[in-house]
């Protein structure tokens, strides 16, 4: 990494009061259909991330996430994780050997991100899809990354000591896009927009 490519450190906020599948009276939460789950957040699935924990356990933890997104980072963790398609189809953009990849995941088609790959789901209105990853142990770094669009650069590297990451990632990539210095190349002087929801581009449909 360059100089100019400076690693921010963040403080994560406490963990909000998500399901863990108990209830307060100590009983196991019922079983519950996950599409009338949905209707009934529907307002809670905002961009720019769109997601709401459906279950936040202590092994590992369960997000839906409602399309349309509008983001442009990218996610990095010594995890792993799995993607399912519920409805519509999105593109996971991976950054593989100094270039984007693009992987069309199709409604009902099931995709896994290895750990360390640095990944950006992109989700087109009217999607949804599920996401499944593991809990992070004490210390385990999370990296929200910013490559330039132009060149595939490495424009910013935001590492998180991160147990929620619904309101941390957001509150990150705001202050990324605001920031003039922050969000532009030092490579080609591109600068990295703060994006508009995410739409499939003509080639991909
Ligand atoms: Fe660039």
């Amino acid at each position: 990494m360059s100089e100019d490519t400076a690693t921010t450190k963040h403080v994560n906020p406490p963990t909000p009061d998500e399901p863990t599948g108990v209830e307060p009276d100590g009983s196991v939460t019922s079983p519950f259909h996950l599409m009338k789950w949905i209707e009934t957040h529907r307002s809670d699935f905002q961009p720019p991330v769109g997601n709401k924990y459906l279950y936040s356990g202590r092994d590992f933890f369960v997000m839906v996430i409602a399309g349309p997104n509008a983001r442009n980072d990218f996610h990095k963790v010594d995890s792993e994780e799995f993607f399912t398609q519920i409805q519509g189809d999105i593109v996971v953009k991976t950054y593989e050997n100094g270039a984007i990849v693009d992987h069309l995941v199709r409604e009902g088609e099931t995709f896994f991100i290895p750990p360390n790959v640095p990944h950006a789901p992109c989700r087109p209105a009217g999607t949804l899809g599920m996401v499944v990853e593991r809990r992070r142990p004490p210390g385990e770094l999370e990296h929200q990354i910013f490559y330039c669009e132009k060149c595939n650069a490495l424009v910013e590297d935001n590492e998180f000591d991160c147990a929620d990451i619904v309101i941390a990632f957001k509150d990150a990539m705001e202050s990324f896009w605001e920031d003039p210095e922050r969000s532009t190349c030092k490579s080609c002087g591109h600068r990295v927009p703060k994006p508009g929801p995410y739409v499939m581009p003509e080639g991909l449909r």
